[in-house]
């Protein structure tokens, strides 16, 4: 049945012209990928439908913003807006979309963003203030179209109590109109038995792979390859009281292969790399997978984790009389 509902759909939507599939394609990777920022305006973004905001910019040739889109810019728009899946077509799909909103200088409401239309405005308005206080401030819940001004709203590991783990059904990654969506097991339930931790999707991987209780298949085809682990621990000195970073090799090279971060995120020399909070929240560098595949960005300790000379200092006063 459903098979053939998918068969049928694609036939009739090969029978609109190229230009509804794009305007399509459009409209769904700005809901998807580009809303979190465009929307609201975070970091400068232009804003949808704020024909202010974009003027000038369309005043520099609209193959400018075509390309700043693709590659980024400087100013903390990411590379395909950090979706690295979309195709160039695509993306310059999303930026007629959003020149389409500013056409003539009137202001459009901007569309929602990816996770709102699974509830009505009206309902989740009411239904905020009954509920446990941490909702409202979950980016996901955000119904009102425009994201609230929190440069995290795309960081879905950022989540709190009740919005945890959701079947996948209902978690905005999966098509819940695939039967496969069906087959798959509720994370809940898949990951009761693993060691648990107090972010993220609640889970310590780290500690799951050290206690054997899950053995991540390294290659899809190949049942015997193993990863190349390296125990290689870099400091990244941090100014202010903030601890130090200890950026791990181990820990990620159990799960990722060396060219998963060298050198498309990360030159392979310690310090060569300029890192920093503004970018990892932006999705760069360390936020690549932080927040997103691997523990979000609120575990401040777990990446700070080199208390500064305090401990060396006390065992020195400790050891040596003054
Ligand atoms: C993480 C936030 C973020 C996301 C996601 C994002 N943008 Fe941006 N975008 C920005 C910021 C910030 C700027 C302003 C940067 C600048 O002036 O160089 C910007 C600027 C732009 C510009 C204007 C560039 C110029 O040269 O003036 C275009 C076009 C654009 N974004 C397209 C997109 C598209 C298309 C998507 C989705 C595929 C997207 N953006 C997703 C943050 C974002
Ligand atoms: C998750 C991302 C990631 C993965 C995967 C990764 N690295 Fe790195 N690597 C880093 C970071 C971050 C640095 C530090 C860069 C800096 O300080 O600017 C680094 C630094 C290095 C350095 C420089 C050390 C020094 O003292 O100058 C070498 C060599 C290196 N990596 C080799 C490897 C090898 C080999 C692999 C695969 C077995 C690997 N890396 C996998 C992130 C990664
Ligand atoms: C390519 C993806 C990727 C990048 C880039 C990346 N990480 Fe990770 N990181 C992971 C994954 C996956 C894990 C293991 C799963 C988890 O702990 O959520 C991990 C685990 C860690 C751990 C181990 C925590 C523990 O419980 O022992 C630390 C510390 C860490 N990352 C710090 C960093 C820092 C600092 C950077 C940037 C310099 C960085 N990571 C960049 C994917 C990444
Ligand atoms: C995924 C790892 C990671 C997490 C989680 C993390 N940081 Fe960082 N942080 C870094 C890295 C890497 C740097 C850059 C250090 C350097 O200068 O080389 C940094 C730098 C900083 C700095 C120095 C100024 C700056 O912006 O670069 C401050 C302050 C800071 N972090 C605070 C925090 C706080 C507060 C939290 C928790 C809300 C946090 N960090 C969570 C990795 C992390």
């Amino acid at each position: 049945m459903k098979l053939e509902r998918i068969i049928l759909a694609c036939v009739s939507l090969a029978g609109f012209a190229n230009t509804t599939l794009a305007a399509d394609a459009g409209k769904d990777l700005y809901t998807k990928t580009c809303a979190v920022c465009h929307a609201a305006g975070i970091a400068g973004a232009p804003r949808y439908g704020n024909a202010a905001e974009w003027q000038p910019r369309i005043a520099t040739g609209v193959a400018r913003l075509y390309s700043n889109a693709i590659q980024g810019t400087s100013k903390g728009m990411p590379p395909k807006g950090g979706n690295a899946e979309a195709s160039d077509g695509d993306i310059k799909a999303a930026v007629d979309y959003m020149l389409a909103s500013v056409k003539g200088g009137a202001a459009k409401p901007a569309p929602a963003v990816a996770a709102a239309p699974a509830k009505p405005a009206a309902a989740a308005a009411t239904a905020a203030p009954a509920a446990a206080p941490t909702a409202a401030v979950d980016p996901s819940s955000n119904t009102s179209g425009v994201p609230a001004a929190d440069i995290n709203s795309f960081n879905r590991l950022l989540r709190p109590i009740g919005k945890r783990n959701p079947p996948p059904v209902e978690d905005g990654i999966h098509d819940p109109a695939n039967d496969g969506t069906l087959a798959l097991m509720a994370p809940l339930a898949a990951y009761g038995p693993l060691p648990k931790s107090l972010a993220g999707n609640r889970v310590n991987w780290v500690k799951a792979i050290e206690e054997n209780k899950i053995n991540p298949r390294w290659d899809r085809n190949d049942q015997a390859a193993t990863p190349v682990v390296i125990d290689l621990n870099i400091v990244r000195e941090v100014k202010g009281s903030m601890p130090d970073v200890v950026y791990p090799h181990k820990q990620h090279t159990e799960w990722l292969d060396c060219s998963n971060c060298h050198p498309a995120i990360f030159v392979p020399q310690k310090g060569a790399n300029a890192i920093s909070m503004a970018a990892i929240l932006l999705g760069e560098k360390c936020g690549v997978c932080h927040g997103k595949v691997a523990f979000p960005v609120s575990e401040c300790r777990l990446c700070h984790s080199k208390k500064k000379d305090f401990r060396p200092a006390q065992a020195q006063a400790a050891a040596a009389p003054k």
